[in-house]
């Protein structure tokens, strides 16, 4: 009952520039991961802009690919994600659309994604980074939120469990492994929507940490806090990125300080009875996006470019 996941890289990637969907072309990587991991994660396949790229057309051909891959591999599937402010298609962003109309888009598409899949996902990542690290909802940033209002959130989950009444439904975030103002704010909301009869399921935290930063000392009370409320918790996108020295090759230290990191999450899952999950947001630097989107930061994932497994790999096998 317990998966090793990873997310399966392509589809509208960031360095789509730069190798042409991995999970397609890439014979090595496909094999890592069709036989290291027990669940896989769309990187970006499932998202709208990739999925839903104009009003009335959707593109299921990349993620059922990786759906049938991993079903061909004993593995399961993590769906992500269905209400985000980010990788939103321009139609949608830059429509004209009222709110009635905002409504069934939303409708329509989590009825037809979700749908689409009945039956083969694990779990959905249904709203995706709602809170800022305040705490505050994203009330100008996330489109339904703005237009629609707060109780958007409890609706998409409401589609999302009629069209797949099996599928475990998540809330998902990043800066949420901690005790902190952002993860108080989902214990607060998940409360309320468990009390309105709303089918919440899980709690996840993404896992993106840096070795610029502490541990989050107290990410397995987090959990245990979520698992206390009746909900499942999972460790969706874990990767350790750090400041590459000027040699752009990490350090022997640098790499033991990111395998503790990557275990010490590993193990704070592993001691909370609900949490299911522990998936890493790629398994090789080669396609990782952390270079692309932290400056300076690199070397995150658990094996290198060329696939060479780094301390951080051997540490959680170890672990496991
Ligand atoms: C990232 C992907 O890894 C990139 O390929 C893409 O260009 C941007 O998004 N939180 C999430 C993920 O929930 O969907 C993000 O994935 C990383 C942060």
């Amino acid at each position: 009952g317990f998966f090793v996941g990873t997310a399966a890289a392509g589809g509208g990637h960031h360095l789509e520039q730069d190798y042409p969907d991995p999970f397609t072309h890439d014979r090595k990587y496909r094999k890592i991961l069709g036989r290291q991991f027990s669940s896989v994660s769309p990187e970006n396949q499932m998202k709208w802009d990739f999925i839903h790229p104009e009003r009335d057309r959707y593109r299921f051909e990349e993620a059922d690919a990786i759906v049938d891959f991993a079903e061909r591999h004993g593995q399961v599937v993590r769906g992500h994600t269905l209400l985000w402010h980010n990788q939103n298609p321009a139609w949608l962003e830059e429509g004209d659309f009222t709110a009635e109309e905002l409504r069934a888009i939303l409708r329509d598409h989590i009825q037809t994604v979700v749908g689409h899949y009945a039956g083969r996902i694990q779990q959905w990542d249904v709203a995706n980074e709602i809170f800022d690290d305040q705490g505050n909802l994203r009330t100008e940033q996330n489109i339904w939120i703005r237009e629609l209002g707060p109780g958007i959130v409890a609706d998409a989950f409401r589609w999302a469990h009629e069209a797949d009444p099996e599928a475990r439904l998540f809330f998902n975030d990043y800066n949420v492994e901690g005790i902190n103002a952002k993860s108080n704010a989902y214990y607060a909301l998940v409360q309320e929507l468990l009390a309105d009869g709303v089918p919440v399921h899980g709690f996840s935290t993404q896992g993106h940490l840096s070795t610029r930063y502490g541990f989050p000392g107290d990410l397995e009370q987090n959990l245990r806090r979520f698992d206390e409320l009746g909900l499942e918790t999972a460790i969706t996108e874990v990767d350790v990125r750090m400041d590459l020295p000027e040699s752009g090759e990490p350090t022997e230290e640098q790499l033991q300080q990111q395998a503790d990191y990557y275990v010490r999450m590993l193990n704070a899952c592993l001691a909370v009875e609900s949490c299911n999950s522990f998936t890493v947001w790629g398994f090789t630097d080669k396609y990782s996006w952390v270079p692309v989107f932290f400056e300076g930061q690199g070397s995150a994932t658990i094996m290198t470019d060329d696939f060479t497994r780094k301390p951080a790999f051997f540490a959680l096998q170890d672990a496991l």
